[in-house]
């Protein structure tokens, strides 16, 4: 079977000034993330970043961010999440409005949404308003096809109390949407740094890990704000128009050393 495959990043975290996060460089999880994507995986369509660009949505930390981005030689799709703020965001990469878009690969259509709130009362929920709600009706109306949902916020829970109370508020209101478009194959966030493979609605969902830090599997009530030193990773999404995988990989292992067992070793 032929398949299109996309690269999927979320979580950057960049900040600025070589400051960095629980002694960690998000500027080189990221460049180092890349590096191994790009040379294990050239043959992808296309790069998407699903929200947390930045730490603190600074626009010198979208500056850094630009920067790093600039040689990447894949289309780039970016949308943001709860550390981001649109004005900056905008000044840096030139982009007003909503960061949602329609991709489309093979029969596949790609949907990236935006979801986050700058008014939420909580500082970190999200949230999909009546235009973009509108917007995702007619995205799939229009997918001809099956249909792939990627976003920063997550709709299903998860068993981390912390996270789970700053999720989509709007998330049945969203379900709604997905389940009787009848075309959604899965549905893709980040957000939780951590990977997480859980269904909603009968639809697939999975979450990917942070290039950077992540969240420690310490379940039930606990803060949101707890963060882990564990490798950086990212996903890699093959289309083929019938099926959908996802798979996750780690970089920045101490040994990534490929061997063949010669015996009749089978993982
Ligand atoms: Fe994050």
């Amino acid at each position: 079977m032929t398949f299109q495959k996309i690269l999927l990043f979320t979580d950057t975290h960049i900040t600025a000034a070589g400051a960095d996060i629980i002694g960690l460089s998000p500027q080189e999880r990221l460049k180092q993330g890349l590096e191994h994507a790009l040379a294990t995986h050239g043959d992808a369509k296309a790069i998407f970043f699903m929200g947390d660009l930045t730490h603190h949505g600074e626009e010198k930390e979208y500056q850094e961010l630009r920067d790093i981005l600039a040689d990447v030689p894949l289309p780039v799709h970016l949308t943001l999440g709860n550390h981001d703020q649109r004005t900056p965001f905008a000044k840096v990469f030139g982009r007003t409005g909503f960061q949602h878009s329609v991709s489309k690969f093979g029969n596949t259509t790609v949907i990236l949404l935006d979801t986050l709130d700058e008014m939420a009362p909580d500082k970190h929920s999200g949230l999909l308003c009546e235009d973009r709600l509108e917007w995702l009706r007619d995205a799939l109306a229009n997918a001809d096809g099956p249909a792939i949902i990627l976003m920063h916020h997550h709709l299903a829970p998860t068993g981390f109390d912390g996270m789970d109370a700053i999720d989509l508020r709007n998330r049945d209101e969203v379900l709604d949407i997905l389940t009787s478009a009848g075309n959604v194959r899965h549905i893709i966030n980040g957000h939780i740094h951590r990977s997480i493979f859980t269904s909603a609605r009968g639809m697939p969902v999975s979450m990917i890990k942070s290039t950077c830090h992540q969240m420690p599997l310490q379940l039930g009530p606990g803060s949101s704000a707890l963060s882990v030193n564990e490798p950086g990773a990212f996903g890699v999404l093959l289309l083929s128009g019938k099926q959908c995988i996802l798979h996750t990989e780690d970089f920045g292992l101490t040994s990534a050393e490929v061997v063949e067992e010669t015996g009749s070793f089978t993982p």
